[in-house]
């Protein structure tokens, strides 16, 4: 983790210490058994499922991370680029292309502005809640983006938490352990006038260190995320609880919206 306090949460949160203390897949919470890596290509099954991408097109993973679904959808032959704000997951994302001999397009760009060609892409992911980290105006800017950035009938595919069902099982603290003898201490508050959560984590190492992170996601209805999407020109065609194609209820954890640039 950068100890440069000036970059916003977003730009700074989800490195080193991610992966090493809250993220599955790494060094705190490693895959030894491989289902992160199975759970992820039936992901990849599904976004392709969903997508209706039955020929290789030209894909943008909108906040690709260590790029594990870039690489896969790149291995079933799709042109795929993957902007990132972050470098050092750019770099975990470019050793993965490299391992398994793919080509990726990486860029490092703000989801913002990514500064790829208007019309340039068939279709676009936005996986495992990456959206919501600016105030109103600028999530509008994301969903602008990717209106510029596809081709017309051109898909978007989004995998966000569930506002709804968020609300019946939020939990203001929550303690977890972790591998060698750390404790993770969640904090969440939610405030009803912006609908955004703020999480707190305190990580607490066996020798007493500790790691702080906060962040604060603004969480969107289905309702108010196909509205905020027709103002950008994408209209919502289907909406799932989960990345495995389940029926979307308030019990589910999950809200995934695929829409269509009109
Ligand atoms: C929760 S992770 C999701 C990563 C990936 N999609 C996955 O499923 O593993 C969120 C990602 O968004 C990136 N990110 C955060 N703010 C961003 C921004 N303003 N523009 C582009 N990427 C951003 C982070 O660096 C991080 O890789």
């Amino acid at each position: 983790m950068s100890d440069d306090s000036s970059r916003p949460w977003y730009e700074a949160l989800f490195e080193r210490d991610w992966y090493d203390y809250f993220a599955r897949g790494g060094p705190g919470s490693p895959d030894t058994d491989g289902s992160y890596a199975r759970r992820t290509d039936a992901e990849v099954e599904f976004i392709e499922r969903a997508l209706g991408l039955t020929e290789p097109c030209d894909l943008l993973d909108l906040c690709c991370g260590p790029g594990r679904h870039s690489v896969r959808l790149a291995q079933r032959g799709h042109r795929v680029t993957g902007v990132d704000i972050s470098a050092y997951n750019l770099q975990q994302a470019a050793e993965q292309a490299e391992e398994f001999a793919v080509e990726v397009a990486w860029r490092e760009a703000d989801m913002r502005e990514t500064g790829l060609a208007a019309l340039s892409q068939d279709a676009v992911i936005n996986m495992f809640t990456a959206f919501g980290f600016f105030d109103d105006d600028g999530n509008q800017r994301v969903l602008d983006e990717v209106a510029h950035v596809l081709r017309p009938e051109g898909r978007f595919l989004i995998d966000l938490v569930n506002r709804d069902s968020l609300m019946r099982r939020h939990q203001p603290r929550m303690w977890s352990d972790r591998r060698n003898g750390a404790v993770l201490l969640q904090e969440h508050a939610f405030d009803s006038a912006t609908g955004s959560q703020t999480t707190h984590w305190t990580v607490v190492k066996a020798d007493g260190e500790r790691i702080a992170q906060s962040f604060t996601v603004r969480m969107y209805t289905l309702q108010e995320l196909e509205l905020r999407m027709a103002l950008a020109g994408l209209e919502v065609e289907e909406a799932w609880g989960g990345l495995d194609g389940k029926a979307l209820t308030m019990d589910s954890h999950r809200l995934v919206v695929l829409a269509r640039k009109a």
